[in-house]
């Protein structure tokens, strides 16, 4: 039943009177309605009415959030205008969206700024229903081109992020730092933007997509920042098996110690959808579903300051596995890709057992003990593995990793070993994982069989072992420290 993994890396480096203790937060995970795809810009009423469709699908899901009690909800990356465009064709999408100091009501001004229909309706809805609306649109700056860094076409376009708070003010715009492969249509700013914000439930910080793998802004927002809660608009294509989007942003909710509101596109085709209300100590609820092509709203009421209480901020990560003695690394390692990377593998043989396995500066640790009823019988097939990576990765963006992963193999061949896997049935009563990583920021992750998240099965302790229990027992594990 267990596909498990822990996810480590090292990322690249380059006042209000009333304050509430809780919160409800929504996500929606939308499926959007994508224009065709076309070398041609179409009219801006044309790229309007594509937008204001997917608006109202939007809407919806606002209101249905605030009859339910949120305060605040989360839509996705291009959950307005999709994909698939050139800096031209993007060009009847995009409107100036003012710095957030100017202290603007859309929906009570809409005129001040030239024409914005959709901010107008952004604003609107969050006015009209009293409650803060995140969502992402194009922005558009024109610039000299005779200035450093001005594209030819003399303007920037930037993937935003805005926030409009419950009167429908604009108080937070983000420009996506880490663009990802084809987002040829928009610019990254010269340096990461770090944008907060704070509200009588918490301060909030934002970032988009693909820059939940680098230090900045991410990373710095929670460090330097002290923000309690991520607001994070994706349109995330899950990658098996450590970059599933529920798997990675709820450990990273973990490991930063902070609530991460991921709101996912969905597009089967695409291996797109992951949504979740994550918390550094409960995993979900979240939104995972290949077999249909719904929409869906995830609310859940969340802490408005998780660091007071989160066990896992200022974990030293690598205390435990520094100062262990190294098990047997086994008979049989050998070397292969988990997307892309080059990990040592070493075969798990026994029903139980212990192995440590290194790679360049870092060495994992596995204790392990599949369950009693399930050692001896079927399951031959699956094939088990503890690997280790640390490297830079390379292949659609450059960020340095350190990783170390129990997994199954796709097949009984190990060359298949790092493969994308998504059942799996054999199971294990515990097991532990731990590795003296040369990074604080480290993301555990546990997917289960046909990409299940764990709740209440494990536990990252203050020793650094990481158990998961036996599922059928239900128990929610706690371990003590092994010293
Ligand atoms: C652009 O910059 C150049 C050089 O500084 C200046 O001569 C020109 O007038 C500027 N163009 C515009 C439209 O501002
Ligand atoms: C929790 O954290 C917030 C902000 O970090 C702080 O203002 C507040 O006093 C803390 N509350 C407790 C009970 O520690
Ligand atoms: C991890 O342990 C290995 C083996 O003891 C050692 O060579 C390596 O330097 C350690 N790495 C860190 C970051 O401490």
């Amino acid at each position: 039943m267990i596909v498990i993994h822990f996810f480590l890396s090292i990322l690249a480096y380059s006042s209000y009177a009333q304050n509430l203790e809780k919160f409800i937060a929504a996500v929606y995970e939308h499926n959007v309605i994508l224009p065709e795809e076309t070398a041609t810009p179409v009219t801006k009423q044309e790229a309007l009415d594509l937008m204001n469709r997917n608006i109202d699908i939007l809407e919806n899901a606002i209101k249905r959030a605030a009859q339910k009690g949120a305060h605040i909800i989360v839509t996705p990356e291009d959950g307005i205008y999709g994909w698939r465009f050139t800096r031209e064709t993007i060009n009847p999408y995009l409107e100036d969206i003012p710095d957030p100091k100017v202290n603007w009501i859309p929906c009570n001004d809409p005129k001040r700024y030239g024409i914005n229909p959709v901010q107008t309706r952004l604003s609107c809805l969050a006015k009209q229903n009293s409650i803060y609306v995140v969502a992402n649109i194009g922005d558009k700056k024109y610039c000299n081109t005779s200035e450093a860094g001005c594209p030819k076409d003399g303007q920037y376009n930037y993937n935003t992020a805005v926030v409009y708070d419950s009167e429908g003010k604009l108080i937070a715009r983000y420009h996506k730092q880490h663009l990802f492969l084809g987002e040829t249509q928009f610019n990254a700013p010269h340096e990461a933007e770090i944008v907060s914000f704070d509200t009588p439930f918490g301060r909030f910080g934002i970032f988009i997509c693909f820059d939940v793998l680098f230090h900045d802004p991410a990373v710095a927002l929670v460090v330097d920042h002290n923000v309690d809660t991520i607001l994070f608009p994706t349109a995330w294509m899950n990658v098996l098996p450590h970059l599933s989007a529920i798997e990675f942003h709820s450990a990273w909710a973990m490991g930063m110690g902070v609530n991460f509101l991921s709101s996912n596109t969905h597009l089967t085709t695409r291996r797109m959808t992951g949504s979740g209300v994550f918390s550094p100590e409960n995993i979900g609820p979240y939104y995972y579903n290949m077999d249909s092509e719904d929409g869906h709203l995830v609310i859940s009421e969340l802490i408005a300051h998780p660091r007071n209480t989160s066990t896992y901020y200022g974990i030293k990560w690598n205390q435990y596995a520094s100062t262990i003695k190294k098990f047997p690394s086994g008979t049989n390692v050998f070397k292969g890709n988990v997307f892309f990377d080059e990990f040592t593998f070493t075969e798990l043989k026994e029903p139980q057992g212990s192995y440590t396995i290194c790679q360049n500066d870092l060495c994992c640790h596995l204790s392990y003990k599949k369950a009693r009823n399930d050692a001896h019988k079927i399951h031959k097939n699956e094939i088990y593995v503890i690997g280790a990576f640390d490297g830079l990765h390379v292949v659609e963006g450059q960020y340095h990793l350190q990783v170390c992963t129990l997994l199954k193999c796709l097949s009984s061949d190990l060359q298949t070993c790092g493969e994308s896997v998504d059942t799996a049935s054999t199971k294990f009563e515990s097991f532990s994982l731990s590795g003296n990583f040369s990074t604080n920021f480290v993301f555990p992750e546990v997917l289960l069989d046909k990409v299940n998240l764990a709740p209440n099965m494990f536990k990252v302790n203050t020793c650094i072992m990481l158990i998961i229990c036996f599922y059928e027992v239900r128990l929610f594990c706690s371990c003590d420290c092994i010293k």
